[in-house]
């Protein structure tokens, strides 16, 4: 058991940064098998007789360590030599004492691990961290998650001491390794490598990514590489990496002599161009010098889809690497500037668009997990997690209620429904004692709101402004918002309950009760967002004037979306259940700014976090908050799959178990098509037009509903063209 080891504390290393080895050495035979089980208060690489143990990157992961601290069970058995062994372990501060945690840098660095040698005599023989392991400092001299690396190859691990054990150290937070692991993925060729107008030599890798470069070269000792690293390149042609804010995200890798092939240890960069800023002078900088290696969480990809337009084709991708560049581990805002947290209401977004595209059921029963333990700390669910925070926002917390349900409708474990059913409903009453007025959420110690985050509907907004203006805000009411995402989770609340066959009469009134409120509250709709979630949250008592409303707002806007994170992933829903399916395929469509399209045409290769990242004249939204790697604004996708394609389930249905398809087909996309690798098989739903006639093929991988154009069929398993 490893919660039978001792923490272990390397000396003399205070300030996070700076990265210790842990070192065993042990003579032993050769084990028939041998096991080891560790993990660290950082991020940590071990090394068996130089070795990398295992291909976990970032290990032990991110959760909310006073709770939950992951640990990692590595099969070592061919690794482990016959004599003298060197088990080594280099910790960084990371998740647990990093920048992207602690303004202050304190950092005590442990480990806790064992390994069990098992030998053919049936014999074990146990080695725990304990006081007989060493400490020093090795090549590794500098990691932080925003930050970057350094590491000198010159050096080995020197100035060994005995570590410290830590006899009082806490072990009932360890817990076996919950989520996914983060692994190398995609690797990434050079499309091409020039020199700016400002005379930097830049590499374009053709793909904004998460990752980090990986260089093969030869050099003699003592030279130097050092990148750096930018999502964009400005009007200019320049490299542009301002909107990093304080991450430094450098690299700065200091040669041996010879040929060596080096990569970071423990870190991750969002990125697609290199600057090199400096290189060997006796290396030469070839095609292959370089590759782009992309890293995130293991997850598989379970949805696709293509159509005849290849613009939307290329948003489908940049959705699919908005999603990659940020599951590393937990789902992240973005994965480039000094945040990469988990913000809750980034994932509330996305979550139902995620599940679509990979399988991202163990990724997010992690982060719940972390989740609902934060919820018991503060009583409510705040804006990121890890680091709960007491404050609770509108679209932003109620990712305690929206994710679990949404992960229930999407994989149907009622088990982990009822696990996370505490949280949902604390959330609920975390609003209720807080809000200053009766069934509506309003006023409140604990309110905090971020509004339709990025919405372009307040005319004149400064994009250079503080991140707290209009700019940021929206138009939508903080009030509305407030009161429409109660009522939405309380709606959420009742389902569940239902689900697990509960009493959900409490709920079911309560509902009755904020819907009334809200009526009365707000008898007039302002924004698109407004509108669009009085309809999609069965607000509205009049349906059908609400949706000629957001119509009537789509047009006078140009056709075109104004909405930001809060109300983009329902405008399109709320469009086509209400009967303007055409005109959410315009907006789908549409390329002038605002639109999806937009984007794609400027050569976006994953979503931007605004509309405007990047303006018609190719000036850049202020660096103050502006990333090209933000997945809120890919939600999109759950359209393009349930009601374009129309791969869905019944309103009692779960994990798909009874399938319906029902595809929307328009004249103005020749093709389209989607997949979903459900757990019973993959569905496939295709329609296209041959001249005026629109021709569906429909795979079904068990039975289900397929309605066409208003027909109904209840088909079997199996292959049809209509
Ligand atoms: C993040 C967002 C997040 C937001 C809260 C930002 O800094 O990048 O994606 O949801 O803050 O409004």
């Amino acid at each position: 058991m490893i919660k039978d080891s001792l923490w272990i504390r390397a000396k003399n290393i205070e300030k996070s940064g700076r990265c210790p080895v842990f070192v065993k050495v042990f003579t032993t035979e050769k084990p028939l098998k041998a096991t080891l089980s560790i993990t660290a208060k950082g991020v940590y690489v071990a090394c068996l007789n130089s070795e990398r143990i295992g291909d976990f990157i970032m290990a032990p992961g991110f959760t909310e360590y006073k709770y939950r601290h992951q640990y990692q069970v590595y099969d070592v058995t061919d690794m482990v030599e016959d004599g003298e062994n060197k088990l080594e372990v280099t910790v960084s501060a990371g998740w647990y004492a990093g920048r992207i945690v602690s303004r202050k840098g304190d950092w005590t660095p442990e480990i806790i691990a064992e390994l069990v040698l098992t030998f053919a005599d049936g014999k074990t023989e146990i080695i725990k961290t304990d006081e007989s392991w060493m400490s020093g400092e090795g090549p590794l001299i500098f990691s932080d998650i925003y930050d970057g690396e350094i590491y000198d190859a010159t050096r080995g691990v020197s100035g060994l001491t005995p570590v410290i054990g830590i006899c009082d150290g806490k072990t009932d937070n360890l817990i076996p390794q919950e989520g996914e692991i983060v692994k190398e993925q995609e690797i990434f060729k050079p499309v091409s490598i020039f020199t700016t107008p400002k005379g930097e030599k830049v590499i374009d890798f053709g793909q904004n990514l998460v990752g980090y470069p990986k260089l093969t070269v030869t050099a003699k000792k003592g030279e130097v590489v050092s990148l750096s690293f930018a999502e964009v390149l400005d009007k200019d042609g320049n490299f542009y990496n301002e909107n990093y804010r304080s991450a430094k995200c450098q690299y700065r890798y200091i040669c041996k002599d010879g040929y060596q092939t080096f990569k970071p240890k423990c870190t991750f960069y969002g990125y697609r161009y290199i600057r090199i800023d400096e290189f060997p002078e006796s290396a030469v900088l070839k095609d292959d010098t370089f590759e782009s290696v992309a890293v995130y969480s293991k997850m598989k990809r379970t949805g696709n889809i293509v159509t005849s337009n290849p613009k939307l084709n290329r948003l489908f991708s940049n959705i699919l690497w908005g999603q990659r560049s940020n599951f590393l581990d937990i789902p992240t805002d973005c994965p480039q500037r000094d945040e990469r947290r988990g913000w809750t209401g980034d994932a509330q977004v996305f979550c139902k668009t995620a599940g679509y595209n990979f399988d991202v059921y163990k990724f997010f029963k992690k982060w719940l997990r972390d989740m609902d333990v934060a919820s018991r700390e503060f009583g409510s669910v705040g804006f990121m997690i890890p680091g709960n925070n007491p404050e609770i926002a509108a679209a932003w917390s109620d990712a305690a209620v929206i994710v679990p349900w949404q992960m229930y409708l999407t994989y149907g474990d009622k088990e982990f429904l009822s696990e996370m059913l505490d949280m949902m409903i604390s959330h609920i009453e975390a609003i209720k004692n807080d809000s200053e007025y009766e069934n509506t959420w309003r006023g409140g110690k604990k309110l905090y709101q971020f509004g339709d985050w990025l919405a372009t509907d307040t005319p004149g907004a400064d994009r250079e402004a503080d991140f707290t203006g209009p700019a940021y805000n929206g138009a939508s009411r903080f009030d509305f918002l407030q009161a429409a995402f109660y009522a939405y989770d309380i709606s959420i609340v009742v389902k569940a309950l239902d689900v697990l066959g509960k009493d959900n009469r409490e709920y079911i009134e309560l509902f009755e009760k904020v819907k009334a409120q809200f009526q009365k509250d707000f008898p007039e709709y302002y924004t698109q967002t407004e509108c669009a979630l009085a309809l999609r949250f069965d607000l509205t008592p009049l349906p059908e004037e609400t949706v000629k409303l957001l119509a009537q707002k789509i047009h006078e806007n140009g056709d075109r979306i104004s909405t930001g994170f809060v109300g983009t992933p329902h405008i399109l829903h709320a469009l086509s259940e209400n009967g303007e399916l055409a005109l959410a395929y315009t907006l789908l469509l549409q390329e002038k700014y605002p639109s999806w399209l937009y984007q794609v045409n400027l050569g976006a290769t994953t979503m931007w976090e605004h509309w405007d990242s990047i303006d018609e004249n190719g000036d850049m939204w202020s660096p103050k908050m502006n990333s090209f790697n933000h997945y809120a604004y890919g939600a999109v996708a759950d359209w393009m799959y349930e009601v374009a394609a129309g791969i869905k389930q019944a309103d009692d249905s779960a994990g798909f178990e009874k399938l319906v398809i029902k595809p929307h087909p328009d004249k103005r996309i020749e093709s389209f098509e989607a997949t979903y690798d459900t757990k019973n098989g993959v569905v496939c739903s295709k329609w296209y037009y041959d001249d005026d006639k629109v021709i569906y093929k429909i795979s079904l991988p068990t039975d289900a509903k397929v309605i066409l154009d208003g027909k109904e069929y209840n088909l079997k398993k199996g292959e049809y063209v209509f």
